[in-house]
């Protein structure tokens, strides 16, 4: 299957000229800007406004993106109004098909959408394609739409009556995406949305906007109909122009609390359904009995993988007891990391995403320090040969860290990892219970019951026995809590598909007596011709 790159900005093109090798099969076109899709168009956006897009290892200009106008975002909504009226009508087993598709595309092209994630976001390649396979998995789940579309039924509830319920879409949907995961976070969304019969209007990351055009442009080649995804980008206007257009039923949206509090207020104000997946703190608590070699490396790789920008990183470890004493193992094996840009063989850690979250993530380092704990490793000056102007940031460790400090209150998002200390299983789970957060918890141990213990006392959405990051597959449903979500549906999973849908409730009475007899058929139904 062929395609063509001309989606994704121009300069993002030439690097990525230089990363594609001869024998990838994509077309690749030089175009000088990121495009909208349109109504089944990738058209150019006729604002003055733009915003360049960068490469975190270098910090060139590797693209910009445009702040599409008002009159693009409304054709843009238009668009996937006029498309809902034949989409929704459209059969679910003709829906499956072109997501049966779409998911084999994106599995012939993992490496290819790794590489402009890479380009744009920073992250190492075999994390980006990390990225693309968490995300091609939701995908493939969609496929399972007509299981999951199921209503119910109940039977004869009085004489002659009988109740079913089915599941239809809702209209327009939309999302809202986060730089960290270009990849993953957009196919939690739109798939799930569009299977449903739902139309679907997106706007990605502005920082990262490369791999949701490629995404789109694959799923038109699937066969997905004009108008059933448009893409619009932009900043604020965008996001107020998605929570408060009318034609807009329902808002997902992952990224940071304030944003993700902003767009819940201001999106149900306007009577439409929002689930927002905002920060998270999550604690590691390590108990002396755990199988120390794999706790320790799963808590590297959950720490800094990414570069700690994951809402599900593991950013806080809480040692517990003799635990304690691994501290300087724990060390010994972050400081083995090698930072380098993503695109380089064996980089563990790359760069942050701009600048501004590399100053972020050094001051907090810095208040840390300042307000008393203890820096057993220092990232802050780390050079990367070739890359010296990259947004670098090696892996830290902040120790001796207690609740009141700025770096245990604050969402670090960077390659941080704090510690702390507890006597018990109690003090550590107490700890985490008052933090705000609840997105994700691991606990490390051999021992069942405490396992199961903190299982049932935790306060948090998703937990880990001995798994780092607990991000569930699509199976199941991706359950934030407290601090970290809004809304009362989650993503994916059956939730999603509730999200996506409405019920109508059917009661019938047909009375037996009123049935006719007619000459019986002898001929074999033939279903759906
Ligand atoms: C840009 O403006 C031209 C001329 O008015 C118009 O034809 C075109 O549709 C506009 N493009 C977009 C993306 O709205
Ligand atoms: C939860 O995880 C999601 C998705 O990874 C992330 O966007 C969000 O910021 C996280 N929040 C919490 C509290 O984990």
């Amino acid at each position: 299957m062929r395609w063509v790159l001309s989606v994704v900005a121009g300069a993002a093109f030439r690097a990525a000229n230089r990363l594609f090798n001869n024998h990838c099969n994509l077309t690749v076109i030089l175009q000088p800007t990121t495009k909208l899709f349109i109504d089944g168009k990738f058209v150019e956006s006729n604002t003055s406004e733009w915003l360049d897009i960068h490469n975190p290892a270098t910090n060139e200009v590797v693209g910009r993106v445009p702040k599409a106008t008002q009159e693009e975002m409304l054709a843009a909504a238009d668009s996937c109004s006029r498309a809902f009226q034949s989409w929704s009508e459209t059969s679910i087993l003709s829906r499956q098909q072109i997501f049966l598709r779409y998911q084999q595309l994106i599995k012939d092209n993992v490496k290819e959408l790794a590489k402009v994630i890479t380009l744009e976001q920073g992250k190492t390649l075999a994390d980006a394609e990390g990225d693309v396979f968490r995300g091609l998995q939701v995908v493939e789940h969609a496929c399972s739409v007509t299981s999951l579309m199921l209503g119910e039924t109940l039977p004869s509830i009085t004489k002659d009556m009988d109740t079913y319920t089915y599941r239809l879409p809702i209209g327009v949907c939309a999302g809202i995406a986060p730089f960290n995961f270009p990849a993953m976070i957009p196919l939690w969304m739109f798939p799930i949305g569009m299977v449903c019969g739902n139309t679907y209007l997106m706007k990605p990351s502005e920082r990262v906007p490369g791999c949701t055009m490629l995404l789109a442009k694959m799923l038109q080649d699937s066969g997905a109909p004009d108008g059933t995804l448009n893409i619009i980008h932009g900043q604020h206007a965008a996001v107020n122009f998605v929570c408060d257009h009318p034609a807009i039923k329902a808002i997902s949206f992952v990224g940071s609390n304030q944003a993700g509090e902003y767009i819940y207020e201001r999106g149900s104000k306007n009577g439409k359904r929002v689930q927002s997946n905002m920060g998270a703190k999550n604690h590691g608590v390590v108990m002396p009995d755990a199988n120390k070699e794999n706790t320790l490396n799963q808590l590297v790789g959950a720490a800094f993988g990414a570069a700690g920008q994951r809402c599900m990183a593991l950013s806080t470890a809480i040692l517990v007891g003799e635990a304690r004493d691994w501290l300087p193992e724990l060390v010994e094996r972050s400081k083995a990391l090698r930072v380098n840009s993503g695109d380089q063989p064996g980089a563990d850690v790359g760069p942050l995403i701009s600048p501004e979250a590399k100053d972020r993530v050094n001051s907090l380092i810095q208040s840390g320090v300042d307000e008393g704990a203890k820096l057993l490793l220092d990232g802050r000056n780390v050079r990367v040969k070739g890359y010296e102007k990259g947004n670098f940031v090696g892996p830290t460790i902040l120790a001796g860290v207690s609740p009141e400090m700025t770096c245990y209150k604050e969402e670090i998002f960077g390659p941080v990892l704090i510690v702390l200390e507890a006597d018990s299983l109690d003090e550590a789970i107490s700890l985490i219970n008052r933090n705000k957060y609840g997105n994700g918890t691991a606990i490390f141990t051999t021992n069942g019951a405490t396992a199961r213990k903190y299982t049932h006392e935790v306060d948090v959405g998703q937990i880990g026995v001995n798994v780092p990051i607990p991000v569930p597959l699509p199976m199941f449903s991706f359950t934030g809590s407290r601090g970290s979500f809004r809304g009362d549906t989650n993503f994916y999973g059956k939730q999603g598909i509730q999200f996506y849908t409405q019920i109508k409730t059917v009661t019938s009475q047909w009375k037996a007596e009123d049935a006719t007899l007619k000459s019986p058929a002898v001929t074999m139904p033939t279903m759906g011709r």
